[in-house]
């Protein structure tokens, strides 16, 4: 089968089409043939080995496993192993590869137990293949980290993005008011997704507006650290996605400590219960993936090329068997 194989830390180029063999199902797995995937910003770390210790779980000098990128993907079950009793040949399905990768090839092997699910009827592979990655994570972050309530004042710093344009979505589905940060280019699409208000962060500094807010969600790890917890109400929640340097979680952990505010961060892992969540919500038309471009699948060098640039509007899809 054909796959992208990242043979190199680098450039967009290191990214070379190869042909390697078609995985088997084990017993529990389940054989995709992937339809669609797409190149996310953990694809694009990984190939640059941005940060340094992701050389330490994928190969210190180059990538020695998990070479074959892409987090998520949608397609069509071609085989189950003998134990899968979840999913049968035919299902047209949904979800992601987690750490392991492996979603930028013609076929992936993946758990029944692993985040599957059917494939919502009312939208095509394309954009079924985008909804784990951002929308997960912000659902996980919002929901669960933060516990997110109707009628609470929410801000989403890069709303634009896969995580911001789901946290958008997902904050006014769980009945909060919600203020997202973006660039002016982007003011009129986070709107559209249903923010309340919206606040170009290249004209104005939301930290001194003197507004507070229950939930400041930073997606991109680019928010002010003191500016956002004076932003908080009382007992007030700071999430960040981005939240690796050592520096940042001192910080963190010392703020949660001595004030009434919490700051949390860490890693949200893809649950298939979750995924079926998400798929109800599209469903019932208050949830979609916002897709920004579309890539042939041997154009993946240039679909790495734009997600490096940091200023993708949401998710950047990769098709395959068109
Ligand atoms: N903790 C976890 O489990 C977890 C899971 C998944 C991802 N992540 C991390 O979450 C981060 C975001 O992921 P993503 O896929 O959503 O990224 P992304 O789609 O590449 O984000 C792109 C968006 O970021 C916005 N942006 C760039 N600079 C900004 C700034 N200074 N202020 C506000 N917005 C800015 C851009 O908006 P403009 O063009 O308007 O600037 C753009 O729309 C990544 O670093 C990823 O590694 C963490």
């Amino acid at each position: 089968m054909k796959a992208f194989v990242c043979t190199e830390y680098g450039l967009p180029e290191v990214m070379q089409l190869r042909e390697i063999e078609k995985p088997t199902p084990k017993g529990n797995e389940v054989l995709i043939r992937v339809y669609a995937t797409t190149v996310t910003s953990a694809d694009s770390r990984i190939r640059k080995a941005d940060p340094f210790p992701v050389r330490f779980f994928y190969g210190l000098l180059r990538p020695k496993k998990n070479t074959v990128l892409g987090c998520e993907l949608a397609g069509e079950i071609e085989a189950v192993g003998k134990n899968v009793t979840l999913f049968k040949a035919g299902d047209r399905v949904f979800g992601g590869t987690g750490m392991g990768f492996g979603g930028n090839a013609e076929y992936v092997c993946l758990p029944e137990e692993g985040a599957i699910a059917i494939k919502p009827v009312n939208i095509p592979y394309e954009e079924a293949a985008a909804l784990t990655f951002g929308a997960t994570t912000s659902l996980i972050f919002l929901r669960d980290k933060g516990n997110i309530q109707s009628g609470q004042k929410v801000l989403i710093y890069g709303a634009s993005g896969a995580l911001g344009t789901a946290a958008v979505q997902l904050a006014k589905y769980f009945g909060a008011e919600v203020t997202g940060v973006c660039s002016t280019a982007n003011l009129g699409l986070v709107k559209s997704l249903g923010a309340d208000e919206t606040i170009d962060y290249t004209k104005e500094d939301f930290t001194k507006s003197g507004k507070s807010y229950d939930i400041v969600f930073d997606t991109v790890g680019k928010s002010p650290f003191s500016g956002c917890l004076r932003s908080l109400k009382h007992n007030g929640i700071y999430l960040r996605a981005v939240h690796i340097d050592l520096y940042s979680i001192f910080r963190g952990l010392w703020a949660s400590a001595t004030s009434s505010k919490k700051v949390i961060g860490g890693v949200a892992m893809e649950r298939a219960e979750d995924l079926r969540f998400l798929a109800s919500l599209v469903e019932a038309g208050a949830f979609k993936p916002v897709i920004d471009r579309r890539y042939p699948f041997e154009q993946i060098a240039e679909a790495h090329r734009y997600v490096d640039t940091g200023h993708k509007q949401g998710n950047v899809v990769i098709a395959l068997f068109n």
